[in-house]
């Protein structure tokens, strides 16, 4: 896949009094960092989940490679890996089982699902003797890199993140950076950031901005 198009979208939650969106319209293509920026309660969060096929536009599309997306468990599932804010890591299991996880439930052999994770951990840059580690063990950067490790496993094409660097210091800030630059621009992946964070849109190669319901290039 290359490109993943927001085509007039508007959006209401079902008990929300207002449209969030209106008529937005956005192409986002692999090998491109974006970053959706926007004030607290702009809508950011509500965008990825669109983005990530969790919610349903109230009016227009979400294409894919210019064609409607038709099957959302399936998008889900092969296309949109998410990265959200507060990890969802699984807090019983090991950093290398929170990693291996989806590739066992899609029916990987365990020798493989742990050859890959240990690569994908070395790739977000932790060190393999956190393997064993439980996510309360690790300091926030270092959980938040396990969940990168961890939406990558399946190799989906896209990859949406949400305040990936928020509560991190600068240093683990700038490593969130790196992977979502290198998973783009490396790995040639579509990767989405919300971020209230203007060191991370710098880093992005489209900048955008949610404001009143529009959606912004600047
Ligand atoms: N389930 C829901 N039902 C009704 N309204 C909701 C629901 N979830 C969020 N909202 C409202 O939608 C708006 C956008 O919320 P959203 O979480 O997308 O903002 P955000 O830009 O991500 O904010 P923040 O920067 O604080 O994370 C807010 O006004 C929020 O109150
Ligand atoms: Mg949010």
């Amino acid at each position: 896949m290359s490109k993943l198009e927001l085509q007039g979208v508007s959006f209401k939650y079902p008990r929300g009094k207002r449209l969030i969106f209106q008529n937005v319209s956005e192409t986002f293509e692999s090998g491109v960092l974006s970053s959706i920026e926007g004030e607290s309660g702009a809508g950011k969060s509500t965008l990825l989940s669109l983005l990530s096929g969790l919610a349903l536009p109230t009016r227009g599309r979400l294409l894919m490679d210019g064609e409607p997306i038709r099957d959302m468990t399936l998008y889900r599932r092969e296309i949109a890996a998410t990265v959200a804010q507060a990890n969802h890591l699984f807090e019983g299991r090991t950093v290398l089982e929170n990693v291996t996880y989806p590739m066992l439930l899609k029916g990987i052999d365990p020798a493989s699902a742990k050859e890959k994770a240990l690569a994908l951990l070395s790739e977000v840059r932790l060190d393999s003797e956190l393997a064993s580690h439980f996510p309360s063990e690790c300091s926030g950067g270092e959980q938040k890199r396990v969940a990168f490790a961890r939406a990558m496993a399946l190799d989906n094409p896209v990859i949406l993140a949400d305040e990936p660097t928020a509560n991190l210091d600068k240093d683990a800030a700038r490593v969130v950076a790196e992977i979502l630059q290198s998973l783009a621009h490396t790995r040639g992946k579509l990767v989405i950031a919300a971020t209230h964070d203007p060191f991370l849109a710098a880093c992005a190669d489209l900048r955008l901005f949610l404001h009143e319901g529009f959606l912004e290039r600047r």
